[in-house]
């Protein structure tokens, strides 16, 4: 497996390659992302996965500065995964110069739900992953559809400027308790940790409801938030909308159940498809 820290070194390193398959991550990495690399491994003649911790999709208050920074497991798992170059930027390579042209993707499909909770994130996030896309200029990549709303902002951003790059989603992968694996699992405690998986029943409950023919999107969404609430949860979120672009969902339209909320100082998010 080759390093490149620079993108001069990544465009040497992919010169006998015709159809990169791209994993971007901000490292930390489970066995999520490996499945990603795993799944995206055969739909490229080289397989590229990105580390940069970007700073644009991280508020003032937010984990920027303590988000792990695991560089040699992350190397470690890579390789075992089958990933061919790991693009790894200093910020001062992807960002030389302040990033002020930035991608603002439109505020219906951005500005809400996570994009409402973290005002800018989709920006950081459509602005990076452009630069990533231009840096590696992959045919596809793979992003996990844990991050729902992001897959489906990058999806759309792709076509908009019609980039040659397939956008394809890679299914979450949970623990055995069912708690979706995220690289924000590890700041939990023990008993948040026990804890945690209440999020994922949360939805479970909902889209049972909704597959057994419940109506009342609202009162299944207030019962869902009162019921994490009173287990000590912050929720920002609970909510049933329709898949195609996360709008209030209309009767016969295929939903998602969306959910983010915080346990002690751990903000976790996670998404079942009805
Ligand atoms: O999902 C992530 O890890 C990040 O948002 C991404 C896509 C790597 C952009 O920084």
């Amino acid at each position: 497996m080759q390093i490149a820290r620079t993108v001069a070194e990544l465009r040497q390193q992919l010169g006998p390659f015709n159809h990169a398959a791209f994993v971007p991550t901000m490292g930390n990495l489970h066995d999520g992302h490996l499945a990603l690399v795993r799944q995206a491994k055969p739909l490229g003649d080289v397989l590229v996965a990105s580390i940069f911790v970007n700073r644009l999709q991280f508020l003032p208050h937010e984990d920027f500065d303590t988000y792990p920074r695991t560089w040699d497991s992350d190397c470690e798992r890579l390789e075992a995964a089958g990933c061919n170059i790991v693009f790894a930027p200093s910020e001062k390579e992807l960002y030389p110069e302040p990033q002020t042209f930035k991608v603002h993707p439109p505020a219906e499909l951005a500005d809400i739900l996570e994009g409402h909770f973290r005002p800018g994130f989709f920006v950081g996030v459509c602005t990076v992953v452009m630069k990533l896309f231009a840096c590696v200029q992959p045919r596809v990549a793979v992003f996990g559809q844990k991050d729902y709303q992001q897959l489906m902002v990058i999806r759309r951003m792709a076509q908009q400027f019609a980039l040659p790059i397939d956008v394809v989603g890679g299914p979450t992968l949970r623990a055995a308790d069912g708690l979706a694996l995220s690289s924000r699992n590890g700041y939990l405690s023990e008993s948040e940790r026990t804890e945690a998986v209440q999020l994922s029943l949360a939805l479970k409950t909902m889209a049972d409801a909704l597959r057994a023919g419940a109506t009342d999107i609202a009162a299944l969404e207030a019962q869902a938030m009162q019921a994490l609430t009173a287990r000590g949860w912050q929720p920002d979120y609970l909510v049933a909308r329709r898949r195609y672009d996360l709008q209030a969902p209309q009767a016969g339209d295929a939903l998602v159940v969306l959910a983010a909320a915080k346990l002690g100082k751990t903000r976790l998010i996670d998404n079942l498809e009805v």
